[in-house]
């Protein structure tokens, strides 16, 4: 990403409009900047958050950044897509976490912990289940496991009996995340996960009172959020990305604005700090029989009304005069930037000083890969920040 903020017409756009505290559940967040949550497979092999991650995040919390919500956490020991890939369900994970809170918070800014289960998307190893809603495989993707040994593409899962079993692992991973010194903690229900999969009727085909209706599909994901707040409060959020397309997700319009309409309704009526809405993406949405897997519609018309307590942010290809102008016109309450803070450790800072986004992602080591012998902070903590 390059843009000249320089060249901005700053007669017309205020940018201080980013700068503004914004109160997000009980905390106060020192600007609208969010650094969206990154899976950057730099854990050690037990999957305990390392050094070089503590870095990783302070870099970007002395860059500006209002609230980090940490890369996709593990809540149980299922595989994921990469070996490095941190979990929250054992004390040694959460003293390692804490020393990344712990430097985050005196950096100033906030940091939420992004709750994780992959649903049919796990990788068989480490204990060979892989459980969803229904026994779908998903389809495509089959690169999704080439960081990792053995089976390398998605299998068909094993339908989950009992879905509270998997409520109380988001539960005790919040728990956790409260011991660890999180402000709050995201739930992710998008881009295919095991939330996303209960909401979609492409992965969840039950008849019973976790599937069929938008009112049954929603289930899940406010029964995880219920639970979650028994830990945190208010300060519980959900990421979600209902135009779909990626990692087989995805429903015709109509049933998309159906659902998504009722669980925002809903959702919002428990009191989240925040929901955030993550735009289609066209890079990540494949094509399918001559069309395109998912359904691009704009989520914060379709959505943005039917929230009314919770703090809107929208996530997904935002450039820093768009946030100004969705942050103006009351769209939004902020934003998140994934890939500019990846490649930007103080994004926030340059913003504000109106320099230039110039650093290029490095995009072969997005995910470190220790199998290929590259050194882990290749294209993770040397990107470099401007002097001010
Ligand atoms: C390397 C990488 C890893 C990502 N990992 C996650 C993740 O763990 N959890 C998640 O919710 N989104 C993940 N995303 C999506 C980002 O959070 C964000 O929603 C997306 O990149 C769109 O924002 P952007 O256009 O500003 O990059 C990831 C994106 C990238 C580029």
């Amino acid at each position: 990403m390059s843009t000249s903020l320089e060249a901005a017409d700053s007669d017309t756009m205020d940018m201080s409009l980013l700068f503004q505290p914004l109160e997000v559940g009980d905390v106060t967040i020192p600007n609208r900047i969010g650094m969206s949550a990154m899976s950057r497979n730099r854990a050690d092999p037990k999957r305990m958050p390392s050094h070089l991650m503590k870095k990783y995040y302070l870099q970007r919390a002395l860059g500006g950044a209002g609230l980090i919500i940490s890369e996709a956490t593990l809540i149980s020991p299922h595989g994921a897509q990469f070996d490095r890939c941190p979990g929250i369900w054992n004390s040694e994970q959460v003293a390692a976490w804490k020393k990344i809170t712990n430097v985050v918070h005196l950096a100033g800014s906030k940091m939420y912990c992004q709750l994780w289960h992959l649903g049919r998307l796990s990788h068989p190893d480490p204990n060979g289940m892989v459980y969803s809603p229904s026994a779908i495989q998903a389809s495509g993707e089959k690169y999704c496991f080439h960081y990792l040994l053995g089976e390398l593409d998605f299998v068909v899962p094993s339908a989950i009996e009992d879905p509270f079993v998997l409520v109380k692992q988001f539960k005790d991973a919040a728990v956790n995340a409260k011991a660890a010194g999180f402000d709050g903690v995201e739930i992710h229900g998008a881009a295919g996960f095991l939330v996303h999969q209960f909401l979609d009727t492409s992965a969840n085909i039950r008849t019973d009172e976790w599937g069929g209706s938008p009112e049954k599909r929603t289930r899940f994901a406010l029964e995880v959020l219920k639970a979650c707040k028994e830990v945190f409060g208010i300060n519980v959020s959900l990421k979600i990305s209902p135009a779909g397309g990626f990692n087989d997700s995805g429903m015709p319009l109509q049933e998309t604005l159906d659902t998504y309409r009722h669980l925002v309704a809903e959702v919002d009526k428990l009191g989240l700090s925040y929901i955030s809405l993550y735009r289609h993406n066209a890079h990540k949405d494949p094509i399918v029989d001559g069309k395109r897997r998912g359904t691009p519609h704009d989520l914060v018309a379709s959505y943005g009304p039917y929230i009314k307590q919770s703090k809107i942010f929208v996530v997904g290809g935002v450039t820093p005069m768009e946030a100004a102008e969705l942050i103006r016109t009351e769209q939004v309450a902020g934003v998140f930037f994934g890939m500019p803070w990846l490649s930007h450790p103080d994004l926030a800072k340059r913003i504000k000083h109106g320099k230039n986004l110039d650093n290029l992602v490095a995009m072969p080591f997005l995910y470190g890969d220790t199998q290929a012998g590259v050194d882990p902070r290749v294209g993770y903590t040397d990107y470099p920040s401007v002097t001010y």
